[in-house]
């Protein structure tokens, strides 16, 4: 009774939590979650970290760390927002405890709803630009690596177009986050989720019937166990993990505070991350038999994506479709988890400000959209970030900031929270007041109390270099 007890005590301070919106249906809100998860976090991040860190042996601690450390962080998540029936910020005091864990709201929403965001709609609105440019003579100008490289080194030269791109990117996720919960971010993800994992098996079909596709696949499920010695794996897992499950920013705090009190968390929660993980998997299918085939490295790193995949694309048979599908489901994944992050800010900016949802989300676009010029323009000039000698652009400095840090750090605090400080609550709240089972009860416990902080503190402490 007592975290029921709370909610009601602290909703009626403000008396916001008791009109809050709620999720139509489980299958809504899954597949919500999801779309914030699966993003270019799984189709552009993790191939590229996949073909630097030895293939299979990436994928394989990469589940291990998703399934005892990033799965029952979302569940912690989500029993905090549940619970809290807030956003981040104000989920901390809602629940009564000490200020000070308000530090993981604070942070998770500057680095999610603004950082992130910064340069994750940068990236959003070059889909947008690839997926015109498949019918408008990219598939001419990447006959090679090399000329593809350079077809993407003169576009994002050109600020004015980056801009203008990103700028479409962000009024399209705008304009959805405007119609709220259920009739904006529940309904379009009902529509672009399904359709990406379509456009994903045609690729995966397309891809695998090339001839010398098998080499990719070996690639892929091949690992290469040497690379185990190398800190710097776990630690590209990790923050990989985190950032594809979008976790450590209080996004699933505040996705959970839309999640009716008879919803099963934990099964909500598996079904999030497999999903998750799965189209991560997908993701290397579709792209690794490909590059194989057409005698490509797949090492490429960032570029992977869009600068490798291109030149794969302009020598199939049928290339210019295969592209168009290809970054159209880059974009349903990109404006899926964007909008996710714009919610957070938005929920933050109408309940720390009372404003009307209508003026949150164009205070927050704008923002937002400064930003992520700044990130645009250091691709092409001067804004560089230099800190012990290394300077990066603005962009790589944010993701690095982010993803090998705040996530981190915010997951761990996580952790400590949950574990530590409200251990019965939280497990109240996954039981819904002892009214269903939670058959991993034991092992989510011994994760968010134990292995997760530690492995975390450890993971971070040994991989962390500018
Ligand atoms: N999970 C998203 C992806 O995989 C990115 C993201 C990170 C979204 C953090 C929200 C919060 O691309």
């Amino acid at each position: 009774m007592k975290s029921k007890e709370v909610v009601r005590l602290s909703s009626s301070e403000s008396g916001s939590a008791q009109q809050r919106e709620h999720w139509g249906s489980r299958l809504g809100f899954v597949l919500a979650a999801a779309g914030s998860a699966i993003g270019l976090g799984n189709i552009w991040r993790f191939p590229y970290l996949v073909g630097k860190n030895g293939g299979a042996i990436f994928i394989l601690v990469y589940l291990v760390i998703t399934i005892f450390i990033g799965l029952p962080v979302m569940l912690g998540e989500f029993a905090i927002g549940r619970a809290a029936q807030r956003s981040p910020v104000g989920a901390f005091r809602a629940l009564n405890v000490n200020p000070f864990w308000g530090v993981i709201g604070w942070m998770g929403t500057l680095a999610g709803g603004f950082l992130v965001l910064s340069y994750y709609n940068v990236i959003g609105g070059w889909t947008i630009k690839y997926m015109v440019a498949s019918f408008t003579g990219l598939m001419d100008s990447t006959a090679t690596a090399e000329q593809s490289g350079a077809f993407f080194g003169t576009f994002i030269g050109e600020q004015g177009q980056v801009v203008a791109f990103q700028v479409l990117f962000v009024f399209v996720g705008m304009l959805i986050v405007w119609g709220g919960i259920g009739k904006g971010i529940e309904r379009s993800c009902k529509v672009m989720m399904p359709l990406l994992f379509i456009i994903m098996l045609v690729l995966i079909a397309r891809a695998v019937t090339l001839p010398g596709a098998e080499a990719g696949i070996n690639f892929y499920l091949n690992p290469d166990w040497s690379k185990l010695k190398d800190p710097a794996l776990y630690l590209d897992a990790l923050g990989q993990s985190f950032f594809s499950l979008s976790l450590g920013l209080g996004i699933m705090i505040t996705y959970g505070s839309y999640i009716g009190k008879d919803e099963h968390l934990p099964s909500s929660s598996l079904w999030t991350a497999s999903l998750d993980t799965l189209i991560a998997l997908l993701a290397g299918f579709a792209i690794f038999p490909a590059v194989f085939a057409m005698n490509f490295e797949p090492g490429a790193g960032v570029g992977l994506t869009f600068i490798t995949l291109p030149a794969v694309f302009s020598k199939m048979p049928g290339g210019a479709y295969v592209s168009f599908l290809f970054f159209l489901l880059l974009f349903f994944a990109a404006i899926t988890s964007s909008m996710s992050l714009l919610e957070v800010a938005t929920t933050f900016a109408m309940e720390k400000f009372s404003l009307k949802r209508s003026h949150a989300v164009w205070l927050t676009g704008i923002i937002v959209i400064l930003l992520g010029g700044y990130s645009s323009l250091s691709l092409s000039g001067p804004p560089k970030i230099t800190f012990m000698g290394k300077s990066k652009d603005f962009l790589d400095a944010v993701d690095y900031l982010c993803n090998n840090i705040l996530l981190p750090v915010g997951s761990l605090l996580t952790c400590v929270f949950v574990g530590w400080f409200w251990l019965d609550p939280a497990k109240k709240e996954l039981t819904n007041d002892g009214e269903v089972a939670c058959p991993w009860m034991g092992v989510w416990t011994w994760c968010v109390r134990f292995f997760a902080p530690c492995a975390i503190f450890y993971i971070f402490w040994t991989g962390i270099k500018w």
